[in-house]
Protein backbone atom coordinates (compact mmCIF):
# COMPACT_ATOMS: atom_id res chain seq x y z
CA UNK A 1 0.00 0.00 0.00
CA UNK A 2 2.63 2.67 1.07
CA UNK A 3 4.70 1.32 -2.30
CA UNK A 4 1.23 1.80 -4.02
CA UNK A 5 1.26 5.50 -2.67
CA UNK A 6 5.05 6.38 -3.18
CA UNK A 7 4.79 4.93 -7.56
CA UNK A 8 1.86 7.30 -7.24
CA UNK A 9 2.92 10.15 -6.08
CA UNK A 10 6.20 9.70 -8.05
CA UNK A 11 4.10 9.41 -11.06
CA UNK A 12 2.15 12.57 -10.27
CA UNK A 13 5.27 14.67 -9.55
CA UNK A 14 6.86 13.72 -13.33
CA UNK A 15 3.40 14.91 -15.02
CA UNK A 16 4.20 18.53 -13.04
CA UNK A 17 7.74 18.63 -13.43
CA UNK A 18 6.57 18.10 -17.37
CA UNK A 19 4.44 20.91 -17.04
CA UNK A 20 6.87 22.90 -15.45
CA UNK A 21 9.10 22.34 -18.61
CA UNK A 22 7.05 23.96 -20.89
CA UNK A 23 8.19 27.28 -20.32
CA UNK A 24 11.81 29.17 -19.86
CA UNK A 25 10.79 30.56 -16.66
CA UNK A 26 9.48 27.61 -14.83
CA UNK A 27 11.70 24.47 -16.57
CA UNK A 28 14.60 24.60 -13.55
CA UNK A 29 11.78 23.73 -11.43
CA UNK A 30 10.43 21.16 -13.54
CA UNK A 31 14.16 19.45 -13.25
CA UNK A 32 13.88 19.53 -9.61
CA UNK A 33 10.10 18.38 -8.95
CA UNK A 34 10.39 15.49 -11.67
CA UNK A 35 14.36 14.18 -9.83
CA UNK A 36 12.47 14.17 -6.84
CA UNK A 37 9.33 12.09 -8.44
CA UNK A 38 12.66 9.38 -9.43
CA UNK A 39 13.94 9.42 -6.02
CA UNK A 40 10.80 8.40 -4.54
CA UNK A 41 10.10 6.12 -7.01
CA UNK A 42 13.35 4.65 -6.64
CA UNK A 43 13.74 4.53 -2.95
CA UNK A 44 9.77 3.08 -3.03
CA UNK A 45 11.03 0.14 -5.48
CA UNK A 46 14.19 -0.77 -3.00
CA UNK A 47 11.87 -2.48 -0.46
CA UNK A 48 10.26 -4.80 -3.51
CA UNK A 49 13.44 -6.14 -4.10
CA UNK A 50 13.82 -10.05 -4.28
CA UNK A 51 15.76 -12.26 -5.27
CA UNK A 52 14.52 -14.94 -8.60
CA UNK A 53 12.87 -17.05 -5.95
CA UNK A 54 10.97 -14.56 -4.35
CA UNK A 55 13.37 -14.66 -1.14
CA UNK A 56 15.31 -11.28 0.43
CA UNK A 57 18.14 -10.26 -1.36
CA UNK A 58 22.13 -11.47 0.01
CA UNK A 59 24.23 -8.85 1.27
CA UNK A 60 26.76 -8.90 -1.54
CA UNK A 61 23.98 -8.06 -3.80
CA UNK A 62 22.65 -5.47 -2.13
CA UNK A 63 26.35 -3.69 -1.87
CA UNK A 64 25.87 -3.90 -5.79
CA UNK A 65 22.83 -2.16 -6.50
CA UNK A 66 24.20 0.80 -3.67
CA UNK A 67 27.20 0.72 -5.33
CA UNK A 68 25.39 1.15 -8.72
CA UNK A 69 22.90 3.74 -6.99
CA UNK A 70 25.79 5.70 -5.78
CA UNK A 71 28.05 5.20 -8.92
CA UNK A 72 24.45 6.27 -11.46
CA UNK A 73 24.27 9.28 -9.12
CA UNK A 74 27.73 10.76 -9.03
CA UNK A 75 28.07 9.90 -12.69
CA UNK A 76 25.08 11.99 -13.73
CA UNK A 77 25.39 14.99 -11.04
CA UNK A 78 28.80 15.70 -12.38
CA UNK A 79 28.22 15.20 -16.18
CA UNK A 80 25.72 17.27 -16.16
CA UNK A 81 27.28 19.83 -14.06
CA UNK A 82 30.34 19.65 -16.04
CA UNK A 83 28.92 19.70 -19.34
CA UNK A 84 29.02 22.47 -22.21
CA UNK A 85 25.91 23.96 -23.13
CA UNK A 86 26.83 23.29 -26.58
CA UNK A 87 27.86 19.79 -25.89
CA UNK A 88 23.96 19.38 -24.05
CA UNK A 89 22.75 17.20 -27.18
CA UNK A 90 25.57 15.07 -26.37
CA UNK A 91 24.53 14.17 -23.30
CA UNK A 92 21.56 13.88 -23.73
CA UNK A 93 22.08 11.13 -26.29
CA UNK A 94 23.78 8.92 -23.81
CA UNK A 95 21.35 9.53 -21.37
CA UNK A 96 18.82 8.35 -23.15
CA UNK A 97 21.12 5.12 -24.53
CA UNK A 98 21.45 4.94 -20.85
CA UNK A 99 17.80 4.20 -20.19
CA UNK A 100 17.16 2.44 -23.54
CA UNK A 101 19.83 0.10 -22.24
CA UNK A 102 18.42 -0.40 -18.95
CA UNK A 103 14.71 -1.35 -20.02
CA UNK A 104 16.42 -3.99 -22.77
CA UNK A 105 18.33 -4.92 -19.53
CA UNK A 106 14.92 -5.53 -17.59
CA UNK A 107 13.57 -7.51 -20.04
CA UNK A 108 15.94 -9.75 -20.78
CA UNK A 109 16.66 -10.49 -17.27
CA UNK A 110 13.07 -11.00 -16.93
CA UNK A 111 12.62 -13.27 -19.72
CA UNK A 112 14.78 -15.80 -17.51
CA UNK A 113 11.42 -15.94 -15.62
CA UNK A 114 8.93 -17.01 -18.45
CA UNK A 115 7.29 -20.30 -17.62
CA UNK A 116 4.57 -22.10 -19.72
CA UNK A 117 2.11 -20.03 -17.61
CA UNK A 118 3.29 -16.71 -17.90
CA UNK A 119 0.73 -14.77 -19.77
CA UNK A 120 1.05 -13.31 -23.32
CA UNK A 121 0.88 -9.66 -22.13
CA UNK A 122 3.97 -10.43 -19.89
CA UNK A 123 5.87 -11.76 -22.90
CA UNK A 124 4.92 -9.45 -24.94
CA UNK A 125 5.72 -6.17 -23.48
CA UNK A 126 8.86 -8.00 -22.08
CA UNK A 127 10.15 -8.67 -25.91
CA UNK A 128 8.86 -4.99 -26.97
CA UNK A 129 11.21 -3.55 -24.56
CA UNK A 130 14.28 -5.59 -25.23
CA UNK A 131 14.07 -4.71 -29.06
CA UNK A 132 12.95 -0.97 -28.37
CA UNK A 133 15.27 -0.49 -25.71
CA UNK A 134 18.33 -1.88 -27.35
CA UNK A 135 17.44 -0.15 -30.66
CA UNK A 136 17.46 3.00 -28.55
CA UNK A 137 20.59 2.23 -26.63
CA UNK A 138 22.63 1.67 -30.04
CA UNK A 139 21.11 4.38 -32.07
CA UNK A 140 21.94 7.12 -28.85
CA UNK A 141 25.90 5.64 -28.82
CA UNK A 142 26.02 6.22 -33.19
CA UNK A 143 23.64 9.98 -32.30
CA UNK A 144 26.51 10.60 -29.86
CA UNK A 145 29.52 10.17 -31.99
CA UNK A 146 27.94 11.94 -34.72
CA UNK A 147 27.41 14.85 -32.51
CA UNK A 148 30.97 14.79 -31.70
CA UNK A 149 31.93 14.65 -35.10
CA UNK A 150 32.92 11.13 -35.77
CA UNK A 151 31.25 10.09 -39.52
CA UNK A 152 28.58 12.76 -39.12
CA UNK A 153 28.03 12.60 -42.69
CA UNK A 154 25.07 10.26 -44.14
CA UNK A 155 26.13 6.92 -44.51
CA UNK A 156 24.38 5.37 -47.15
CA UNK A 157 24.55 1.90 -49.10
CA UNK A 158 22.98 0.37 -51.42
CA UNK A 159 20.12 -2.18 -50.76
CA UNK A 160 20.09 -0.82 -46.71
CA UNK A 161 16.72 -0.42 -46.55
CA UNK A 162 16.40 -3.84 -47.96
CA UNK A 163 19.26 -4.97 -45.12
CA UNK A 164 17.31 -3.24 -42.35
CA UNK A 165 13.39 -4.82 -43.55
CA UNK A 166 15.21 -8.31 -43.65
CA UNK A 167 16.88 -7.68 -39.85
CA UNK A 168 13.33 -6.82 -38.81
CA UNK A 169 11.74 -9.59 -40.19
CA UNK A 170 13.78 -12.03 -38.81
CA UNK A 171 13.60 -10.04 -35.39
CA UNK A 172 9.86 -10.23 -35.71
CA UNK A 173 10.22 -14.11 -35.97
CA UNK A 174 12.21 -14.85 -33.34
CA UNK A 175 9.77 -12.76 -30.95
CA UNK A 176 6.79 -14.78 -32.57
CA UNK A 177 9.16 -18.32 -31.80
CA UNK A 178 9.70 -16.87 -27.80
CA UNK A 179 6.38 -15.63 -27.66
CA UNK A 180 4.85 -18.95 -28.60
CA UNK A 181 7.21 -20.58 -25.86
CA UNK A 182 10.40 -21.49 -26.53
CA UNK A 183 12.01 -19.83 -23.54
CA UNK A 184 15.83 -20.27 -25.16
CA UNK A 185 18.03 -17.56 -23.57
CA UNK A 186 19.72 -17.75 -26.94
CA UNK A 187 16.80 -16.81 -29.06
CA UNK A 188 16.71 -13.82 -26.73
CA UNK A 189 20.56 -12.84 -27.13
CA UNK A 190 20.25 -13.50 -30.91
CA UNK A 191 17.19 -10.72 -30.67
CA UNK A 192 19.24 -8.08 -28.42
CA UNK A 193 21.74 -8.67 -30.96
CA UNK A 194 19.83 -8.09 -33.76
CA UNK A 195 17.81 -5.35 -32.46
CA UNK A 196 21.61 -3.61 -31.45
CA UNK A 197 22.48 -3.27 -35.20
CA UNK A 198 18.84 -1.84 -36.37
CA UNK A 199 19.82 0.83 -33.80
CA UNK A 200 23.16 1.24 -35.88
CA UNK A 201 21.95 0.97 -39.26
CA UNK A 202 18.94 3.03 -38.96
CA UNK A 203 20.97 6.30 -37.08
CA UNK A 204 24.11 5.70 -39.39
CA UNK A 205 22.26 7.16 -43.15
CA UNK A 206 21.47 10.00 -41.32
CA UNK A 207 23.19 13.32 -41.15
CA UNK A 208 25.15 14.67 -38.07
CA UNK A 209 22.77 18.16 -37.99
CA UNK A 210 19.80 15.92 -37.67
CA UNK A 211 20.64 13.89 -34.92
CA UNK A 212 18.39 16.44 -32.23
CA UNK A 213 15.55 15.01 -33.79
CA UNK A 214 16.83 11.22 -33.95
CA UNK A 215 17.55 11.62 -30.36
CA UNK A 216 14.25 13.28 -29.86
CA UNK A 217 12.53 10.18 -31.81
CA UNK A 218 15.16 7.61 -30.14
CA UNK A 219 14.10 9.13 -26.54
CA UNK A 220 10.48 8.71 -27.30
CA UNK A 221 11.50 4.80 -27.88
CA UNK A 222 13.34 4.86 -24.67
CA UNK A 223 9.85 6.07 -22.90
CA UNK A 224 7.85 2.99 -24.55
CA UNK A 225 10.56 0.57 -23.78
CA UNK A 226 10.33 1.67 -20.17
CA UNK A 227 6.73 1.69 -19.95
CA UNK A 228 6.35 -1.83 -21.56
CA UNK A 229 8.31 -2.77 -19.14
CA UNK A 230 6.00 -1.49 -16.43
CA UNK A 231 3.67 -3.48 -17.98
CA UNK A 232 5.87 -6.86 -17.68
CA UNK A 233 6.45 -6.17 -14.22
CA UNK A 234 3.92 -4.59 -12.96
CA UNK A 235 5.29 -1.04 -11.86
CA UNK A 236 2.57 1.73 -12.38
CA UNK A 237 5.39 4.37 -12.22
CA UNK A 238 7.57 3.24 -14.81
CA UNK A 239 4.19 2.62 -17.20
CA UNK A 240 3.03 6.72 -16.35
CA UNK A 241 7.09 7.62 -16.71
CA UNK A 242 7.43 5.44 -19.73
CA UNK A 243 4.08 7.37 -21.13
CA UNK A 244 5.13 10.55 -20.80
CA UNK A 245 8.64 10.40 -22.06
CA UNK A 246 7.35 8.26 -24.97
CA UNK A 247 4.74 11.02 -26.01
CA UNK A 248 6.42 14.09 -25.02
CA UNK A 249 9.52 12.66 -26.87
CA UNK A 250 7.30 11.95 -29.85
CA UNK A 251 5.47 15.80 -29.45
CA UNK A 252 8.73 16.99 -29.52
CA UNK A 253 9.93 15.16 -32.55
CA UNK A 254 7.03 16.23 -35.02
CA UNK A 255 7.19 20.00 -33.39
CA UNK A 256 10.72 20.03 -34.94
CA UNK A 257 9.94 18.56 -38.18
CA UNK A 258 6.97 21.28 -38.51
CA UNK A 259 9.17 23.94 -37.63
CA UNK A 260 11.94 23.06 -40.67
CA UNK A 261 8.85 21.93 -42.97
CA UNK A 262 10.54 18.60 -43.39
CA UNK A 263 8.10 15.33 -42.87
CA UNK A 264 9.83 13.12 -40.19
CA UNK A 265 10.37 10.39 -42.62
CA UNK A 266 12.71 12.80 -44.77
CA UNK A 267 14.80 13.50 -41.77
CA UNK A 268 14.85 9.13 -41.41
CA UNK A 269 15.05 8.34 -45.04
CA UNK A 270 16.60 11.18 -47.24
CA UNK A 271 20.14 11.50 -45.96
CA UNK A 272 20.03 15.38 -45.97
CA UNK A 273 23.50 17.48 -45.76
CA UNK A 274 24.75 14.54 -47.85
CA UNK A 275 24.90 16.99 -51.05
CA UNK A 276 25.06 20.43 -51.37
CA UNK A 277 21.36 21.21 -51.76
CA UNK A 278 20.43 23.71 -54.57
CA UNK A 279 20.94 27.14 -53.55
CA UNK A 280 18.57 30.15 -54.23
CA UNK A 281 21.41 32.54 -55.62
CA UNK A 282 21.03 32.50 -58.65
CA UNK A 283 17.76 33.99 -58.29
CA UNK A 284 18.97 36.42 -56.03
CA UNK A 285 19.84 39.83 -56.88
CA UNK A 286 21.78 42.77 -55.52
CA UNK A 287 25.60 42.07 -53.54
CA UNK A 288 27.27 41.82 -50.58
CA UNK A 289 27.43 45.16 -48.71
CA UNK A 290 30.18 44.93 -46.03
CA UNK A 291 29.64 47.31 -42.72
CA UNK A 292 32.15 48.53 -40.52
CA UNK A 293 32.42 47.50 -36.64
CA UNK A 294 31.79 51.34 -35.77
CA UNK A 295 29.21 52.02 -38.72
CA UNK A 296 26.84 49.42 -37.15
CA UNK A 297 27.58 50.67 -33.80
CA UNK A 298 26.15 53.95 -34.71
CA UNK A 299 23.07 52.53 -36.35
CA UNK A 300 22.26 50.33 -33.36
CA UNK A 301 23.01 53.21 -31.12
CA UNK A 302 20.62 55.59 -33.16
CA UNK A 303 17.84 53.01 -33.65
CA UNK A 304 14.22 53.06 -31.78
CA UNK A 305 14.01 49.45 -31.79
CA UNK A 306 16.08 46.56 -31.89
CA UNK A 307 15.63 43.21 -32.38
CA UNK A 308 18.40 40.36 -32.25
CA UNK A 309 17.69 37.50 -33.97
CA UNK A 310 20.36 34.60 -32.51
CA UNK A 311 21.60 31.41 -34.39
CA UNK A 312 23.89 28.44 -34.06
CA UNK A 313 26.78 30.69 -34.63
CA UNK A 314 26.00 32.70 -31.66
CA UNK A 315 26.42 29.25 -29.47
CA UNK A 316 29.22 28.34 -32.10
CA UNK A 317 30.89 31.54 -30.73
CA UNK A 318 29.80 31.31 -27.14
CA UNK A 319 28.94 34.61 -27.30
CA UNK A 320 26.12 34.43 -25.37
CA UNK A 321 27.57 36.83 -21.86
CA UNK A 322 28.52 39.48 -25.30
CA UNK A 323 24.97 39.82 -26.46
CA UNK A 324 23.50 40.70 -22.99
CA UNK A 325 26.13 43.48 -22.93
CA UNK A 326 25.09 44.50 -26.26
CA UNK A 327 21.57 44.62 -25.32
CA UNK A 328 22.15 46.58 -22.18
CA UNK A 329 24.40 49.04 -23.18
CA UNK A 330 21.41 49.51 -26.34
CA UNK A 331 19.24 49.53 -23.28
CA UNK A 332 21.03 52.79 -21.15
CA UNK A 333 20.77 54.57 -24.21
CA UNK A 334 16.62 54.18 -24.82
CA UNK A 335 16.75 51.50 -27.52
CA UNK A 336 13.96 49.10 -26.91
CA UNK A 337 15.80 45.48 -27.24
CA UNK A 338 14.30 42.37 -27.86
CA UNK A 339 15.43 38.70 -29.13
CA UNK A 340 13.52 37.06 -31.92
CA UNK A 341 13.37 33.11 -31.15
CA UNK A 342 13.48 30.86 -33.81
CA UNK A 343 12.31 27.42 -32.42
CA UNK A 344 14.98 25.71 -34.58
CA UNK A 345 16.77 27.84 -33.77
CA UNK A 346 20.95 26.38 -33.19
CA UNK A 347 21.58 22.34 -32.82
CA UNK A 348 18.59 21.35 -29.92
CA UNK A 349 14.79 22.40 -29.37
CA UNK A 350 15.35 25.67 -26.45
CA UNK A 351 18.80 25.65 -27.94
CA UNK A 352 18.77 30.08 -27.75
CA UNK A 353 16.65 30.14 -24.82
CA UNK A 354 18.96 28.18 -22.70
CA UNK A 355 21.84 30.24 -24.35
CA UNK A 356 20.59 33.29 -23.36
CA UNK A 357 19.38 31.88 -19.76
CA UNK A 358 22.93 31.36 -18.96
CA UNK A 359 23.36 35.09 -19.62
CA UNK A 360 20.41 35.99 -17.62
CA UNK A 361 18.62 37.57 -20.69
CA UNK A 362 15.45 38.40 -18.90
CA UNK A 363 12.29 36.34 -19.98
CA UNK A 364 10.37 38.48 -21.38
CA UNK A 365 12.99 40.14 -23.93
CA UNK A 366 12.29 36.44 -25.56
CA UNK A 367 9.80 37.18 -28.53
CA UNK A 368 8.51 34.14 -30.14
CA UNK A 369 8.55 34.00 -34.20
CA UNK A 370 5.00 34.29 -34.45
CA UNK A 371 4.96 37.33 -31.86
CA UNK A 372 7.80 39.08 -33.53
CA UNK A 373 7.11 38.71 -37.40
CA UNK A 374 3.76 41.59 -37.62
CA UNK A 375 6.08 43.81 -35.95
CA UNK A 376 9.09 43.60 -37.77
CA UNK A 377 8.49 46.05 -40.32
CA UNK A 378 8.28 48.63 -37.57
CA UNK A 379 11.91 47.58 -36.17
CA UNK A 380 14.53 50.13 -36.78
CA UNK A 381 17.97 47.37 -36.82
CA UNK A 382 17.66 43.64 -36.93
CA UNK A 383 20.98 41.98 -35.82
CA UNK A 384 20.94 38.67 -37.42
CA UNK A 385 23.77 36.96 -34.86
CA UNK A 386 25.24 33.38 -36.49
CA UNK A 387 21.94 32.47 -38.24
CA UNK A 388 21.50 31.70 -41.61
CA UNK A 389 18.23 28.97 -42.38
CA UNK A 390 16.18 30.85 -39.88
CA UNK A 391 15.73 34.07 -41.59
CA UNK A 392 16.40 32.98 -45.33
CA UNK A 393 13.65 34.49 -47.39
CA UNK A 394 13.79 31.65 -49.76
CA UNK A 395 11.99 29.75 -47.09
CA UNK A 396 8.50 32.00 -48.56
CA UNK A 397 9.70 32.83 -51.49
CA UNK A 398 11.63 30.21 -53.62
CA UNK A 399 9.45 27.12 -54.20
CA UNK A 400 12.71 25.38 -55.59
CA UNK A 401 14.48 25.70 -52.46
CA UNK A 402 14.79 22.69 -49.90
CA UNK A 403 13.52 25.06 -46.95
CA UNK A 404 10.54 26.42 -49.04
CA UNK A 405 7.80 26.44 -46.65
CA UNK A 406 9.73 26.54 -43.38
CA UNK A 407 8.07 29.28 -41.07
CA UNK A 408 11.57 32.15 -40.97
CA UNK A 409 12.29 34.93 -38.73
CA UNK A 410 10.75 37.85 -41.42
CA UNK A 411 14.38 40.19 -40.64
CA UNK A 412 13.92 41.85 -44.22
CA UNK A 413 11.37 42.89 -43.43
CA UNK A 414 13.17 45.90 -40.91
CA UNK A 415 14.81 49.01 -41.69
CA UNK A 416 18.11 47.52 -41.62
CA UNK A 417 19.41 44.29 -41.16
CA UNK A 418 22.95 43.61 -39.60
CA UNK A 419 23.89 39.78 -40.43
CA UNK A 420 27.02 39.16 -38.12
CA UNK A 421 28.87 35.85 -39.50
CA UNK A 422 32.27 35.04 -40.28
CA UNK A 423 32.19 34.65 -44.47
CA UNK A 424 29.29 34.01 -47.01
CA UNK A 425 29.39 30.38 -45.53
CA UNK A 426 25.92 28.58 -45.96
CA UNK A 427 24.10 27.26 -42.37
CA UNK A 428 22.67 23.45 -41.78
CA UNK A 429 20.41 23.65 -44.95
CA UNK A 430 23.28 24.42 -47.48
CA UNK A 431 21.75 26.73 -50.00
CA UNK A 432 22.90 30.45 -50.45
CA UNK A 433 20.81 33.12 -48.04
CA UNK A 434 19.10 36.03 -50.59
CA UNK A 435 18.83 38.19 -47.68
CA UNK A 436 22.52 38.77 -47.69
CA UNK A 437 22.24 40.30 -50.89
CA UNK A 438 19.23 42.61 -50.20
CA UNK A 439 19.33 46.48 -49.99
CA UNK A 440 18.92 47.12 -46.81
CA UNK A 441 21.34 44.04 -45.69
CA UNK A 442 24.79 44.79 -44.37
CA UNK A 443 27.34 42.12 -43.45
CA UNK A 444 29.24 42.57 -40.12
CA UNK A 445 32.20 39.71 -40.82
CA UNK A 446 34.07 38.00 -38.16
CA UNK A 447 33.78 35.89 -35.21
CA UNK A 448 30.68 36.49 -33.54
CA UNK A 449 32.05 37.14 -29.57
CA UNK A 450 34.71 39.51 -31.15
CA UNK A 451 32.20 41.28 -33.19
CA UNK A 452 30.09 41.53 -30.37
CA UNK A 453 32.93 42.91 -28.04
CA UNK A 454 34.28 45.34 -30.08
CA UNK A 455 30.34 46.98 -30.67
CA UNK A 456 30.11 46.64 -26.57
CA UNK A 457 32.90 48.96 -26.31
CA UNK A 458 31.80 51.22 -29.86
CA UNK A 459 28.19 51.60 -28.82
CA UNK A 460 29.75 52.46 -24.64
CA UNK A 461 32.13 55.00 -26.24
CA UNK A 462 29.33 56.61 -28.44
P1 LIG B 1 22.50 27.94 -39.49
O1 LIG B 1 21.56 28.10 -40.60
O2 LIG B 1 23.09 26.59 -39.28
O3 LIG B 1 23.65 29.03 -39.69
C1 LIG B 1 24.60 29.26 -38.71
C2 LIG B 1 25.57 30.30 -39.25
O4 LIG B 1 26.44 30.63 -38.17
C3 LIG B 1 26.44 29.81 -40.37
O5 LIG B 1 26.00 30.30 -41.62
C4 LIG B 1 27.84 30.31 -40.00
O6 LIG B 1 28.32 31.17 -41.03
C5 LIG B 1 27.62 31.10 -38.73
N1 LIG B 1 28.67 30.89 -37.72
C6 LIG B 1 29.25 29.74 -37.36
N2 LIG B 1 30.20 29.96 -36.43
C7 LIG B 1 30.20 31.29 -36.19
C8 LIG B 1 30.95 32.15 -35.35
N3 LIG B 1 31.91 31.66 -34.53
N4 LIG B 1 30.69 33.47 -35.36
C9 LIG B 1 29.74 33.97 -36.19
N5 LIG B 1 29.00 33.21 -37.02
C10 LIG B 1 29.23 31.90 -37.02
O7 LIG B 1 21.85 28.35 -38.08
P2 LIG B 1 20.36 28.80 -37.72
O8 LIG B 1 19.95 29.97 -38.53
O9 LIG B 1 20.35 28.87 -36.23
O10 LIG B 1 19.46 27.60 -38.22
C11 LIG B 1 19.45 26.33 -37.57
C12 LIG B 1 19.42 25.25 -38.61
O11 LIG B 1 19.61 23.99 -37.94
C13 LIG B 1 18.09 25.18 -39.34
O12 LIG B 1 18.27 24.83 -40.69
C14 LIG B 1 17.35 24.05 -38.60
O13 LIG B 1 16.40 23.42 -39.41
C15 LIG B 1 18.53 23.13 -38.29
N6 LIG B 1 18.24 22.22 -37.18
C16 LIG B 1 17.85 22.71 -35.99
C17 LIG B 1 17.50 21.84 -34.97
C18 LIG B 1 17.01 22.38 -33.67
S1 LIG B 1 16.06 21.48 -32.77
N7 LIG B 1 17.36 23.59 -33.28
C19 LIG B 1 17.61 20.47 -35.16
C20 LIG B 1 18.07 19.98 -36.40
C21 LIG B 1 18.38 20.88 -37.40
P3 LIG B 1 29.92 31.42 -41.21
O14 LIG B 1 30.52 30.09 -41.39
O15 LIG B 1 30.01 32.30 -42.41
O16 LIG B 1 30.37 32.09 -39.95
Amino acid sequence: MTTAFALLLASVLFIIGIKLLASPKTARQGNRVAGLGMMIALLAALPQLHDSHGGGVSTWKWVLILAGLVLGLVVGAAGAYKVKMTAMPQMVALFNGAGGGAAALVAAIEFAHVTSGSSLTFVVSMLCAAMIGAVSLSGSIIAFFKLEGHFDKPVTYPSQQLLNGALFVISLLLALAMAAGSHSMVLMILFLLIALALGVLMVMPIGGADMPVVISLLNSFTGLAVAADGFAIDNVAMIIAGTLVGSSGTILTLAMCKAMNRPVTNVLFSAFGQTDAAGTAATATGSVKSVPADEAALLLGMAGRVVIVPGYGLAVAQAQHQVRQLADELAKKGVEVSFAIHPVAGRMPGHMNVLLAEADVPYDQLIEMETINPEMDRVDVCLVIGANDVVNPAAHEDKSSPIYGMPIIEAEKAGTVIVMKRSMGKGFAGIENALFLRDNCRMLFGDAKASLQELVTLVKAG
